[in-house]
This record gives C-alpha cells, sequence and structure tokens, in this order.
C-alpha cells in the first residue's frame, strides 16, 4: 500500500478529530495514485490512519480511519451495514431518507439515498468513484434495491477532475417515485430535480412546523410543497411560494395527490413576494423561509447575511401577534449565533419581540460529526411574536 507522509499540522488535524487533510499539509505522496486508498504517517513516521488520496481537489486525503485495518469488501459492507442499522428507526416511518451521509457516516464523498425502494448514489471524490463498482455491488447484495441510479452531475466532482454522468446503474430508471412521510405523499424525480429529489434534510423539521403551524401560513422557497404540505393539516390555508415553475407544478401535483384543498401554490421571486405582502399589509399567523444557500464560501457571508436579514425581517413583519416563523439557512459558512443574530436584529428592525421556540437543525439521517464542523450545514430555528 502506498504510503503519504503529511505535516504535523495535517496530522494534529486527524487527530483531532477531522477527516480532511489539505495539500498544502501533504509532504510526500509516493506517487500515490488518484484515488486510491492510501497509509498515511506524519512527520515522524507514526501512523496516522488510512484516507482515499485524490491528486486533483484540494482536499487531498479523506480519511476512512484511523485504525491500523484491512480496508476491503467487508470493511465497506460493515460500515454499509451499520448505516441502514442506524436508519432502522427512520425507515419505520418513511421510505425516503438518506441512507449514508459522507463524512457523517465515515463515508467521506459518498451520498447514498432511498426513495421506496429506489436508491440514488453519489460518488463525490476520486476515492469513491474509484470503488464504485464495489460499492454498486454491496447495495445490491445487501438491500436488493428495485434500482440504483448515479447522480454523479454535481459540480464538486469537476474539482475532483471527475466526469459528470448520471443515468441508472442498477434496473430501470424510476423517472417518478411516489414516497410517504409522515402520511403526506410526494411524487420525486431524482434525476429531474434538485438535491437527489427531495430535500430529505428538513424531514423532521416538517414535522417540527407542523406541531407549532396555525391560521394563514405561508411557505417561502416551497420547491415541491415539503413544509406546506405537512403543516396544511393545521392550518387555515397555506400558500407556497417558489421562483421555479417546475417546482410550483410538481408542488401543486403533489397537493392533489394528497387532496390538501387549502393549500395554493404560485411562482415568484420570494423578495418581491415579501415586499408586495408588505405593501398590501397581509398578514400570516405561520411564515416558513428555507431559502437556497445564499452564501456558500467565507467571502461572501456578508452578501449572504444581508439576504437572510431580509428576508427574515419581512416576514417577522408580516406576522400576527402569536405568529411564528420556522426560518433556515443550509449554509455551512453561518453559524448558528450568526443566524440568530440576523434573526434577533430582523425582529429588532421589525419591532417585535421574539421568543425561541426550537433551535434544529438537520434531519438525523443526516448525522453531524463532531470534529467535522463541515458536516453541520443546516440551521433551523423556530421563533414566535410574543409582542
Ligand atoms: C432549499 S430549497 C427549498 C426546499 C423546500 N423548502 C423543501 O423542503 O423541499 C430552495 C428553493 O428556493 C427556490 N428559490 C431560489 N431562489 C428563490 C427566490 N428568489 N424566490 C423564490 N424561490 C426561490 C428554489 O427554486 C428552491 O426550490
Amino acid at each position: 500500500m502506498t504510503t503519504v507522509k503529511i505535516s504535523t499540522r495535517g496530522a494534529k488535524r486527524i487527530r483531532l478529530g477531522h477527516l480532511w487533510v489539505y495539500r498544502s499539509d501533504i509532504r510526500d505522496t509516493d506517487e500515490a495514485e488518484s484515488g486510491a486508498i492510501v497509509r498515511v504517517v506524519d512527520d515522524a513516521r507514526n501512523f496516522v490512519g488510512q484516507a482515499f488520496y485524490s491528486d486533483r481537489s484540494q482536499i487531498a486525503l479523506r480519511f476512512l480511519t484511523t485504525r491500523d485495518e484491512a480496508i476491503d469488501r467487508e470493511w465497506w459492507r460493515h460500515r454499509l451495514q451499520a448505516c441502514a442499522e442506524r436508519r432502522a428507526p427512520i425507515a419505520k416511518q418513511t421510505n425516503a431518507y438518506r441512507l449514508v451521509y459522507s463524512e457523517g457516516d465515515l463515508m467521506s464523498s459518498l451520498i447514498v439515498d432511498v426513495y421506496d425502494g429506489h436508491y440514488v448514489l453519489q460518488t463525490l471524490s476520486q476515492g469513491t468513484d474509484r470503488i464504485q463498482d464495489q460499492l454498486l455491488e454491496l447495495l445490491v447484495d445487501e438491500f436488493h434495491p428495485q434500482s440504483i441510479v448515479e447522480l454523479n452531475d454535481a459540480r464538486v466532482r469537476q474539482l475532483e477532475g471527475l466526469e459528470l454522468r448520471s443515468g441508472a446503474l442498477h434496473g430501470d430508471d424510476p423517472h417518478e417515485i411516489e414516497v410517504v412521510q409522515h402520511g403526506v405523499r410526494f411524487i420525486v424525480s431524482p434525476r429531474a430535480s434538485q438535491k437527489t429529489g427531495a430535500f430529505l434534510d428538513q424531514r423532521e423539521n416538517y414535522l417540527a412546523a407542523r406541531q407549532v403551524a396555525h391560521g394563514r401560513a405561508l411557505d417561502c422557497f416551497t420547491f415541491t410543497g415539503g413544509f406546506a404540505l405537512h403543516i396544511a393539516e393545521s392550518c387555515d390555508n397555506v400558500i407556497g411560494i417558489d421562483i421555479s415553475s417546475d417546482a410550483v407544478a410538481a408542488a401543486e401535483r403533489n397537493a392533489k395527490l394528497n387532496n390538501a384543498q387549502n393549500v395554493t401554490f404560485r411562482v415568484a421571486n420570494v423578495f418581491d413576494a415579501l415586499r408586495e405582502m408588505e405593501t398590501a399589509a397581509e398578514r400570516f399567523d405561520t411564515i416558513i423561509l428555507d431559502p437556497p444557500a445564499f452564501t456558500k464560501s467565507r467571502e461572501t457571508v456578508k452578501s449572504g447575511a444581508r439576504g437572510y436579514k431580509e428576508i427574515n425581517l419581512r416576514a417577522l413583519k408580516l406576522l400576527n401577534p402569536g405568529g411564528v416563523l420556522v426560518t433556515c439557512t443550509c449554509s455551512y459558512h453561518m453559524s448558528e449565533q450568526m443566524f440568530l443574530d440576523i434573526i434577533a436584529g430582523a425582529a429588532l428592525d421589525a419591532h417585535r419581540r421574539v421568543q425561541i421556540v426550537e433551535k434544529r437543525g438537520q434531519s438525523s439521517d443526516h448525522p453531524v460529526l463532531l470534529g467535522v464542523p463541515e458536516t453541520h450545514y443546516l440551521k433551523c430555528a423556530i421563533v414566535r411574536v410574543v409582542d
């Protein structure tokens, strides 16, 4: 096995619990092959662990283990089985969930989502791309899926020098799959949609929102109606807004599927819609804000913060007393504290007193790995206007 030597700083990062070593901390690659699993040692040649090596990405090493153990087919099988065991309680409640969450499951750069027995696979580094066939065989062997589709068109693959591709790898390509989340039915189209077909990371927040939602509700950035359709049963009526006409068409179809007669959807830019509603003195009892990431790098945090502030400020102004705001950011670069500070600033400017009902994160099938802060990207605050 090839041995890669890293700096003391890189080794310390791993010993403190992270799973990545950047290229600047590589001392000697010993001509490691792209995507190979390598043995990693520190400057003093002490063993650090075993990792995928990438010859292109700035993340040069993605650690799989800090143990000196054989990483063979059975090792991968056990990791997959462990993921499935951890999801067993979730699989009792829904047939749509994330089976493997990359670093969060100690399977760096591997994502596997399940939609009613159809699997969607993403191999996002040279390492997982190289063993994709083996992973495919193991998934078939262990879980007997109806189909496995690869969705390897994510831009991060380009940083690894990998081609973008998607298509069925096992069984027929299921263009549309019906799934059920907590009694709500959705049509999912993995290859013609955002993410892998659904924002599975919000699944548990849908339930939390349902607990507090009431009266007249507005679901901003609704996509295919995830929040809107979950809260419909607790509300008088719900309006869902999204800028994508495809998403709104899918949301309307989902509403019909659930016979949700108190939910309507419209295509609009949320920034404009909130401004117009403020001018028209509209009022709501529940507002959901689940925008796309407004900041995808450290450099754009300030401008991203302005976007979050604007929508939160406008939403707070539209809420009746006792009204509830479910507000989210899926930017890793926006920490929970920064996000709460933005909401506090928005509340001050809106002259509203706001209490925190709950601070939440991504669903538990997207586990946060302590020591790897990048695994914690979704923050969700549920707040209530009390004055
Ligand atoms: C994070 S996703 C929302 C996911 C959704 N809440 C769910 O649970 O399935 C963000 C959505 O915002 C939409 N979007 C992006 N910019 C927008 C804008 N300015 N106005 C309205 N919708 C927008 C995208 O089309 C996308 O569907």
